[in-house]
């Protein structure tokens, strides 16, 4: 986050910094520890229930970079801040976000709105516990650089925070990376094309495929990811995952049942809807302010 202004080192930070666990080099294995730190977390903390939180603290934590622009450790200023200084960077990073990509706004809605509405101070005070869990256990490292294209670090975490009885009963078990890679090879995608998967949990085979192109110097950014996913929470992961991996602008995803008949025209005449309405919301902003 490098709008966070540097902190001279105090005895607090380096006691802080001592804390770090040292990450593991292999990202599949660093996405897991990261997701059990967050588990133990968010369980120690607040007890079952409300999976949207942990996976949105994760989310919003997928925005820091692992330096900030004068090349300090952006991990250990995080690890310095208190809860109101975490919540008002959680508030402003999807501030952000929305501000740039409008059209993900409703996928992303069930993951964030409790950052934005009104919720007891205890529930920030745990979700704010989770954040120090997973930047102990060097989130930075793995998604505030190229690694995170590597792994799906939100697949693991809804994965090891749903009950096992919740995920058979929903048939959640996603493709292992190195098996939806070895698809991604076989179908040996191009750019330009549109890519789809209409029961895409996460996003787990969108982003094997975006690896397998740029190994064969294909730009992913100039594919249509097309997903849906009847788990909302899924889907949200999936919208985020589309940022972290750098699937492009080009993402037309739906929370919903896959066997509704044109759920994808559907999504991308709401996609395009969006797009519209946050183009024509700027444009009367500007006229107000040239009136005023
Ligand atoms: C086995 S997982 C596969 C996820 C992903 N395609 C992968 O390879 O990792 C199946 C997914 O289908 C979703 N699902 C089940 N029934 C669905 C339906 N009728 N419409 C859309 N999604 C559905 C589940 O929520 C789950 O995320």
């Amino acid at each position: 986050m490098s709008s966070l202004p540097p902190k001279k080192p105090t005895r607090q930070r380096l006691r802080n910094s001592r804390k770090r666990l040292t990450p593991p080099t292999n990202p599949e294995m660093h996405a897991r520890k990261i997701a059990e730190s967050a588990e133990a977390a968010w369980h120690g903390a607040y007890g079952t229930g409300r999976l949207d939180l942990p996976v949105s603290i994760i989310a919003t934590l997928a925005a820091l970079p692992r330096n900030d622009s004068q090349g300090n450790d952006v991990t250990d200023s995080m690890i310095e801040c208190d809860t109101a200084d975490f919540m008002a960077f959680a508030r402003h990073t999807w501030t952000s976000v929305i501000r740039s990509r409008p059209e993900i706004t409703h996928l992303v809605y069930p993951i964030i709105s409790w950052i934005f509405d009104g919720t007891e101070a205890s529930v920030y005070q745990h979700a704010h516990a989770v954040a120090q869990a997973a930047l102990r256990a060097g989130q930075p490292d793995l998604t505030g650089t190229d690694r995170r294209f590597d792994t799906d670090l939100l697949g693991n975490v809804l994965t090891i925070l749903r009950p096992k009885s919740a995920l058979q009963a929903r048939g959640q078990f996603y493709t292992p990376a190195s098996i939806a890679e070895l698809l991604a090879r076989m179908s040996d995608v191009e750019e330009h094309r549109i890519v789809e998967d209409p029961m895409m949990g996460t996003g787990g085979m969108f982003r094997a495929v975006a690896e397998v192109m740029r190994e064969q110097g294909r730009d992913p950014r100039t594919v249509r990811w097309v997903g849906c996913d009847i788990d909302p929470i899924a889907v949200a992961c999936a919208a985020v995952n589309s940022m972290i991996w750098g699937l492009g602008h080009d993402i037309v995803f739906h929370a919903g049942n896959a066997l509704t008949p044109d759920w994808e025209a559907g999504a991308l005449a709401q996609r395009d809807e969006l797009r519209r309405l946050a183009t024509d919301i700027e444009r009367d902003k500007r006229m107000i302010a040239l009136l005023m």
